[in-house]
């Protein structure tokens, strides 16, 4: 993304709404509804995508500091990353190698960690600096040198790991391939300048493709948000373009309309429109007016119809007066209660729709072009024919 792609969005959004329509896919298209029920697609789902591709772990400021450290079990290994005293961000699986504790919980600031259960200590850089009693473990410190490591890409102020180590034992992440371009919209952000605000965790009763589903087309914006949404975002309009498996959708905001009356230097699409950024399987990053939203979903108890969906918020300032506070509080306690308590509910009735023998298929439109491409980019990466349908009918 540069200044010129910035107008050219807004520019094709006013012309959609002067002319009633959006960016369209070719055509409609069906997904098989066990995309969301199958036990066996779903463990291949866990294993390859989430797994066995980069997850977002956060932005930069997550770790502001030396020795600032979190961690975090949504993929289904226990994850710590921490930002040792050298500024370097390193991740690890947070299992002990004395007998497999996780060796610390939650976040905060440290130089060591020691395992609670018998208390041995590993460095910021993830090396086992020491061990209790240590004449009964004679040599196990050489051949167990430090917390295993998992491959870390930190870069445009966002921060990558794959959660399955490298067969090297590499803690290096290459991103840029994976990125398929993104990266000039990460430039273009400057994820680096901002401040972790506040962060909420939403367990829900679907698959975790649902909670992608309810940020990737505004079809629904007049219809489920006619109390709330209907007013703010221009409903069924979307400007559309892809990047290898990931997405970018930018829905317009009703006030795109005084664009018209504006100079075009003073055109700003952050302040226009809401921009949903789909990263593979399970990350939708969203700039969004003045503040930064991730999206992170996980399935949860390896079951395809339970997830989990952690939403946090960057700002461009830290908040420091009560005031700042209750605003990004605000902002982020509104953009959940629409997600929670309008796209939710309905994802939860299309799961039991899933399981209820119904339909093979489900149907999206030509007006859904990311929906149609975040299914397709998931079957492409499993390996599975684009079109079911005639791949069985074929086979026949
Ligand atoms: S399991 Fe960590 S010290 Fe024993
Ligand atoms: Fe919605």
């Amino acid at each position: 993304m540069d200044r010129a792609k910035e107008l050219s969005i807004l520019k094709t959004l006013l012309q959609y709404d002067e002319a009633g329509t959006t960016a369209l896919a070719d055509a409609p298209w069906e997904n098989e509804v066990t995309a969301y029920t199958c036990p066996e697609r779903h463990r291949r789902e866990e294993e390859l995508l989430i797994r066995g591709r980069p997850v977002v772990m956060g932005l930069s400021c997550d770790w502001p500091a030396n020795g600032a450290y979190r961690t975090d079990d949504f993929a289904g290994v226990p994850i710590l990353i921490v930002r040792g005293r050298d500024g370097q961000l390193r991740a690890f699986l947070n299992v002990c190698r004395h007998r497999g504790a996780k060796v610390v919980d939650g976040c905060g600031e440290a130089r060591s960690f020691r395992c609670p259960y018998h208390a041995w200590v590993y460095g910021d850089d993830g090396a086992l600096r020491a061990v209790p009693d240590a004449d009964s473990f004679p040599g196990v410190m050489d051949q167990r040198p430090g917390l295993t490591p998992l491959p870390l890409a930190e870069k445009h102020g966002m921060v990558w790991v794959l959660p399955t180590p490298a067969a090297d034992g590499s803690a290096d992440l290459d991103i840029d391939p994976w990125l398929c371009g993104l990266e000039e919209d990460l430039k273009f952000w400057k994820l680096d300048t901002y401040h972790f605000h506040a962060r909420h965790v939403q367990y829900e009763e679907m698959n975790y493709k649902l909670l992608v589903d309810t940020f990737l087309e505004g079809y629904h914006f007049g219809f489920l948000h006619a109390e709330t949404l209907r007013n703010v975002l221009k409903p069924n309009i979307n400007h559309f373009e892809t990047f290898g498996p990931h997405s970018r959708t930018t829905y317009p905001r009703a006030k795109l309309d005084r664009l018209r009356t504006k100079p075009e230097d003073e055109w700003n699409l952050m302040w226009n429109s809401t921009i949903v950024t789909q990263m593979l399987a399970n990350t939708v990053f969203s700039p969004q007016g003045d503040h930064m939203e991730i999206y992170r979903m996980f399935p949860v108890d390896g079951r395809p119809d339970r997830a989990v969906m952690e939403t946090s918020l960057y700002i461009p300032k830290t908040a420091e007066t009560e005031d700042e506070k209750r605003h990004w509080d605000a902002n982020l306690a509104l953009a959940i209660k629409v997600i929670t308590t309008e796209d939710f509910p309905a994802g939860r009735t299309m799961q039991m729709g899933a399981s209820s023998g119904a339909q093979s298929h489900v149907i999206y439109g030509r007006n859904e072009p990311a929906m149609i491409h975040y299914h397709q980019s998931i079957r492409r990466e499993l390996g599975l024919p684009i079109d079911d349908k005639a791949a069985k009918a074929a086979a026949k």
